[in-house]
């Protein structure tokens, strides 16, 4: 079985996950959210413990999966969250993997009390940034750090999701950028993903459409080379 066939190569190995979309609150029961399953962040730190690492998944909301086995969990809600959570734990490890979809924005203001319907037009929803974790993460890399972002992009063809994804691996300056396209009903709340791995120094690989657990060999694959160097 593929079990059988896993390497031990992240033996040892302290790895931070982060995992699902964060959730940006309006009142009390209301909230800005995306439609991350969490699946491939899931998928990622089950394959890593699988392979020897230890594993601590920063999971935001997902479509309810289970706890992966022989795995640390810190649940948080917003994006603001999960940056300390993500902050705390990669001062910790030696590989972080961003695999969260996280809210670009979130409401300037949240009311104490569920906003009530009126007779009146309701209010309009003003946003504000939230902090860019993974530019974040990378400027505050201890020595020897590897650190993983994904991109979830769409273009026209090919190199429309390529060029977009080459300058985000550039402006977010981590080593390695998961990239998914995405659109016409790929990668989102799917069994399948397909896409590329860009690293740092220029090497490109495409991901065969396959199974999350499949890219999330690839990914450990890659890093487990960039560690040994
Ligand atoms: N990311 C992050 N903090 C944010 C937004 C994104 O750490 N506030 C991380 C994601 O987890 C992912 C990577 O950055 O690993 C790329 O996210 P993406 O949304 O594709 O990039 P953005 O820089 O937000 O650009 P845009 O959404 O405009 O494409
Ligand atoms: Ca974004």
């Amino acid at each position: 079985s593929r079990r059988d066939a896993l390497p031990r190569d992240l033996e040892g190995v302290r790895i931070a996950v982060s995992a699902g979309g964060t959730r940006e609150p309006l009142d009390p029961v209301r909230y800005l959210g995306n439609r991350s399953s969490g699946k491939q962040g899931y998928a990622l730190a089950r394959t890593a413990a699988q392979r020897g690492a230890h594993v601590t998944l920063v999971s935001a909301h997902t479509v309810g999966l289970p706890e992966p086995a022989g795995v640390d969990i810190v649940r948080v809600g917003t994006a603001g969250e999960l940056r300390e959570a993500m902050h705390a734990v990669s001062a910790k490890v030696d590989v972080v993997v961003m695999a969260a979809a996280v809210a670009d924005f979130r409401p300037t203001a949240r009311a104490e009390y569920k906003i009530k319907k009126t007779d009146r037009e309701p209010d309009p929803v003003f946003l504000t940034r939230n902090a860019d974790i993974l530019a974040e993460l990378v400027a505050a890399r201890k020595p020897g750090q590897v650190i993983v972002g994904f991109a979830a992009e769409t273009g026209d063809s090919g190199a429309d999701v390529l060029s977009h994804a080459r300058e985000k691996l550039r402006r977010k300056g981590c080593d390695l950028l998961v990239v998914n396209a995405v659109g016409e009903g790929k990668a989102f709340e799917t069994e399948d993903n397909s896409g590329w791995l860009l690293s740092a120094d220029g090497e490109e690989r495409p991901i065969e459409l396959g199974s999350k657990a499949r890219m999330a060999s690839d990914i450990w694959d890659s890093v487990a080379q960039l560690i040994q160097q």
